[in-house]
């Protein structure tokens, strides 16, 4: 008998995710017996899919807005830093049943930038991270995890005092209105706030100060060139758009229920991008 192993991403709604297109390709790439399917999961309706899960229905899946702080109280182990981050993404069922949840966000901001600029985290003095959200968690994680010293900067001061004092490590707060003071000290510049989203910008934020060497990044991806982008590119500046983290946070998922590590290829970015 030809074992297929299930995954699937469950949201509520979910039928605008992109997660089947990115899966699917890999399966199919490497010849897999699987499938990866959106399943809509209404809130009441997450303990007994979780059950489905735990039966050995599915090898595991994503999970998405609005379930991944309620999926916690459904795991039986949580990987300590999707407790930092204060979300869960994917699911993995083990042999024994029990069902492992963890974060691939932060792993994403990593495997995106790892690729895409290679040495990004050597010789950064500081990275200057815009926004304090739900969002900049698992960024601000995955820059701890390379010990690089932080800016925080966002609109409301406190947000980011709260943040930083829960995550403790080396980040120094502040308002956005001080944006023009900070990004010339930093390496590397990350939006993390829906500034960009509908083509929208930081009105007062002054790129030709920054160092002819800073690498800027957002995780908005649409559009994939935000005004942010555009406008460090126009400068010369390097830049790394939002949708290789997108791709890069589904590489751990695959591996981990389907036993091949997937790669992010030219060829799979153009055909998500062509869904944009
Ligand atoms: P996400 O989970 O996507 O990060 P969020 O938790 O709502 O979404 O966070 C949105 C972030 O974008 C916040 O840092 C927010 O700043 P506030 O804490 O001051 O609300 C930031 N943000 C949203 N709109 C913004 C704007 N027009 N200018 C500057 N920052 C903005």
């Amino acid at each position: 008998m030809i074992h297929v192993k299930k995954a699937f991403v469950i949201g509520h709604p979910i039928k605008h995710s992109r997660s089947p297109l990115i899966h699917g390709s890999w399966i199919a790439e490497h010849g897999i017996e699987g499938s990866y399917e959106a399943i809509d999961v209404a809130p009441d309706e997450l303990p007994a899919f979780v059950e489905r899960l735990r039966q050995g229905e599915f090898a595991g899946g994503n999970v998405t807005i609005p379930h991944k702080e309620a999926v916690f109280a459904l795991c039986d182990s949580v990987d300590p830093l999707a407790t930092t981050i204060g979300a869960v993404n994917t699911l993995v069922r083990r042999s024994d049943g029990q069902i492992h949840g963890f974060n691939t966000d932060y792993m994403g901001f990593l495997g995106n930038l790892d690729q895409n600029a290679p040495g990004w985290d050597q010789n950064l003095e500081v990275a200057l991270v815009l926004g304090a959200g739900g969002a900049a968690r698992a960024i601000l994680v995955a820059l701890q995890s390379r010990s690089i010293p932080i800016i925080l900067l966002n609109r409301t001061r406190a947000t980011a005092d709260r943040l930083a004092s829960e995550l403790g490590g080396d980040i120094t707060i502040g308002a956005l209105d001080e944006v023009n003071e900070a990004a010339p000290l930093a390496g590397l510049i990350i939006n993390t706030t829906s500034v960009g989203m509908h083509g929208s910008r930081f009105e007062d934020f002054d790129l030709g100060e920054l160092r002819p060497d800073t690498l800027v990044t957002d995780i908005v991806y649409v559009p994939l060139v935000t005004p942010l982008l555009a406008d460090a590119r126009a400068l010369g500046l390097r830049t790394v758009d939002g949708l290789g983290m997108l791709l890069h946070q589904a590489v751990p998922g695959f591996e981990a229920w389907f036993g091949v590590r997937p790669e992010v290829t030219q060829a799979l970015r153009a055909k998500i991008e062509a869904t944009l």
